[in-house]
Order: structure tokens, then sequence, then C-alpha cells
């Protein structure tokens, strides 16, 4: 598991917690808001952004993942992750397979950190091997 200093940790779910104020929730009113962190310690953020048509919508962390890749970063070490209904987060917010299967594409299982945060005092920290064992990846394919 990657080693993230507490400072970081703190800085990375104040920056999901600040997210949660733009996710665009008119149909589950459920907001996700996510801070990815890059190897060379840059934060992408991200919130959930749903659609009328409601297949088109997307979660919080793959919106951080898609801005970030498009930017060209390829490297992560930990992402933090808030939800809650009305904005309210009341308590920790599991990301979705969808979204865990994306992080198989771009991480390694047994270092990427989740901080899946209620406030920066209070939050879960688990690798993304946990959150998603025996994984596809990229290698399988080799
Ligand atoms: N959602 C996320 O953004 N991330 C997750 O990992 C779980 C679910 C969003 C999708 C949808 O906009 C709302 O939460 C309710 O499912």
């Amino acid at each position: 598991m990657y080693i993230i200093t507490d400072e970081m940790k703190k800085q990375l779910i104040g920056e999901a917690i600040k997210m949660l104020a733009r996710s665009y929730i008119p149909y589950s009113h459920f907001a996700v808001g996510a801070a990815l962190l890059t190897k060379d310690d840059k934060i992408y953020t991200g919130c959930n952004i749903e659609n009328a048509a409601l297949t088109p919508g997307n979660c919080a962390e793959r919106t951080a993942f898609f801005k970030a890749i498009s930017e060209g970063e390829r490297e992560f070490k930990a992402i933090a992750i808030v939800g809650g209904k009305d904005r309210e987060v009341t308590d920790y917010c599991s990301p979705c397979g969808v979204c865990r299967q994306v992080m198989r594409e771009f991480c390694v299982p047994s270092e990427f950190v989740l901080l899946l945060a209620k406030n920066v005092d209070d939050y879960k920290e688990v690798t993304l091997e946990e959150m998603l064992p025996m994984g596809f990846g990229p290698e399988n394919l080799c």
C-alpha cells in the first residue's frame, strides 16, 4: 500500500467534499465527490453527472480518472471518495463495480489506496486489491 501522509489524506478528502457541491444529481439526489492523487502528487477532482436517459450518467470516481487520463496522467496513488443523499455525508461511500474496474486499468491493486470518508478525520483506508479481489486487468491480455 502506498504511504500517503496524513496531511495529504486530509487534503484529498477536503477536495472530494468540495466536489459534492458540483454534482449534477437531479434524479437520484445522491451526490458523490472524488479526489484522485497522481504519482507526482497532482490532484484531479470529479463529481457524479447524471442524465435524463439514466445510463449516460457518470460516477464521480470515473469523472476524476477520465479528467486525469485525458490530461496525460497514467500513474495514481490514491483516491478519496465521499457521498450522500442531498449532498449530506452520513456514511462511507463505496465505489461501484464499474469504477473499481476503471481503477484496475490504471492502478497497482496492492498499492492503490482508497479513502472512503465521512469527513477529514473519519475515513476507511483500503487497497484496490481489497475492493476488487482477483480482478481482470491489462496484464491478463498479454
Ligand atoms: N455514484 C458515484 O458517483 N460513485 C459511486 O461509486 C456510486 C454511485 C453515483 C451514480 C449516481 O449518480 C448516484 O451516485 C446514485 O447511484
